[in-house]
């Protein structure tokens, strides 16, 4: 099946993405400053496919992912952002494209990955929407063909952003971040409690992956 690039790339007006509406913002350059503590905690650029995730559901995961991956290409860097929550995608509704294809087709080898990711009209921001909603999200995630696909892209882009779902509601996310090499963890204020923080980075730890930073995110 071939993608319709054109169709998926004509969206401009984007929610949620100050840093592309309004990149002089204090926020944008807020995005811009954690984006700069990412790599000055990972100068080795060991740190190549980075997960975004949050303890609990609606903390602004992918908010967060999305507004990081458009900073990070602003800064020069190649960036693939994957949609890895195949409970509840939001990537492709944030950039107003189609969800018809992505990861999961990549995952069940319906479609190959070059066909299903799509090159947004940020510059060098390639996105891999989540694709269809599977009823087996965990095998798919936990399977050799996802491991696969990270490494195939980790020698295509300079850096990978995983948005997921919430850490402490599935399995998936313990998943993905076994296989990737750093976490970004979303907190929100007046939201996350400490419990459920602490009870994070517990199983983050249980699942061998290392936390290279925090966000707390002030949404009212
Ligand atoms: N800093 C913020 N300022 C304003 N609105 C925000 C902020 N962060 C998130 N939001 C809004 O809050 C809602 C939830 O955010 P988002 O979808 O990013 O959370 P999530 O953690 O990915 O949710 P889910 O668990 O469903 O995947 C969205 O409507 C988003 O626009
Ligand atoms: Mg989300």
């Amino acid at each position: 099946m071939v993608l319709n690039k054109k169709r998926r790339n004509t969206a401009n007006k984007k929610r949620n993405l100050i840093t592309f509406a309004n990149p002089d913002s204090i926020i944008s350059e807020q995005y811009r400053t954690i984006r700069t503590n990412l790599y000055f905690l990972n100068s080795d650029k060991q740190n190549k496919t980075l997960l975004v995730t949050s303890p609990g559901k609606q903390e602004g995961k992918s908010t967060t992912a999305a507004n990081l991956a458009i900073s990070m290409a602003q800064q020069q860097e190649k960036v693939l952002l994957i949609d890895g929550n195949l409970r509840n995608p939001y990537i492709h509704s944030i950039f107003k494209t189609s969800n018809a294809f992505g990861l999961t087709d990549v995952l069940i080898g319906s479609t190959p990955f070059e066909e299903a990711v799509y090159t947004s009209s940020i510059e060098r921001l390639d996105i891999l929407t989540s694709g269809k909603i599977p009823n087996n999200p965990v095998e798919l995630l936990a399977s050799q063909n996802m491991k696969k696909l990270l490494q195939k892209v980790k020698s295509l882009y300079d850096i990978i952003l995983i948005d997921s779902t919430a850490i402490l509601e599935v399995t998936d996310t313990k998943i993905i971040a076994n296989i990737c090499d750093g976490v970004v963890l979303v907190v929100k204020q007046n939201k996350t409690n400490i419990e459920s923080a602490i009870e994070t980075k517990k199983v983050l730890e249980y699942a061998r992956a290392q936390i290279v930073g925090v966000i707390l995110n002030n949404k009212k």
